[in-house]
């Protein structure tokens, strides 16, 4: 494994975490989806009919959580986390609890405990800026929203989902809009992050750009 850390940032559709499980293979790093852990946290809420909104059912909830990575799945206690995370409702929701600092500490303390043993790729909104500060190298994805929300749709398509276009592009602007403009840990570049613009880009050519800035970093 190699010991250097990779932060990747960027709004919801920009092909982060495609992007950065591929550099994780080509550099032997190993892969952290930090969304995984928001939405798992946001599904757990739901599941025990807990208030999204209310402290008290956060902090509750908060001291039984129980998320394991193994071999780069996600278990809320034994229930591995798949399709049941992925759906625009969880996704808000990862967004509402997102938003509270104890989620974030829990959150971040899971990730660093990782990274502290191997060298990582995280994606996320706040892993440059506050995760991992020290990443060696810090890239942040974006792609125009028209285009983000056409992966999304396509995505959720090709896995039999009944959606409609013009609703993944509102759900994704209102989730841009709460993840920009949050006070803890907002959706912003670092400032010694690479903005790398994936609008009208395939996989490959993001990965090889990727690859390339990291080659020039370490
Ligand atoms: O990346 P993904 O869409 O799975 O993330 C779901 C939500 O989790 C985001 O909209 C954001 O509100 C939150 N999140 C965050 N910080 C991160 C990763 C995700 O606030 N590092």
């Amino acid at each position: 494994m190699s010991n250097f850390n990779v932060a990747i940032d960027g709004p919801a559709g920009s092909g982060k975490s495609t992007i950065a499980k591929k550099i994780a293979q080509i550099f032997n790093l190993y892969y952290l989806d930090s969304g995984a852990l928001y939405r798992a946290f946001g599904y757990y809420l739901k599941k025990k009919n807990f208030d999204l909104n209310n402290e008290n059912d956060i902090i509750n909830a908060l001291k039984t959580f129980n998320v394991k990575i193994i071999n780069g799945d996600y278990y809320l206690f034994d229930e591995k986390l798949d399709f049941q995370i992925r759906t625009p409702e969880i996704g808000k929701a990862a967004s509402i609890v997102a938003k509270n600092p104890f989620v974030r500490e829990k959150v971040n303390e899971i990730l660093r405990n990782i990274a502290k043993k191997h060298g990582v790729v995280i994606d996320g909104r706040d892993i440059g800026t506050v995760v991992l500060p020290d990443a060696e190298v810090k890239i942040f994805l974006t792609a125009s929203i028209q285009e983000r929300a056409e992966r999304r749709y396509k995505e959720l398509i090709g896995k039999g989902k009944n959606v409609k276009l013009e609703d993944i592009l509102k759900d994704i602007e209102k989730r841009d809009k709460a993840d920009s403009t949050r006070k803890i840990a907002p959706l912003k570049p670092a400032d010694d992050a690479i903005i790398v613009d994936t609008t009208g880009k395939n996989i490959e050519t993001v990965v090889k750009e990727i690859k390339n800035i990291i080659l020039n970093k370490i």
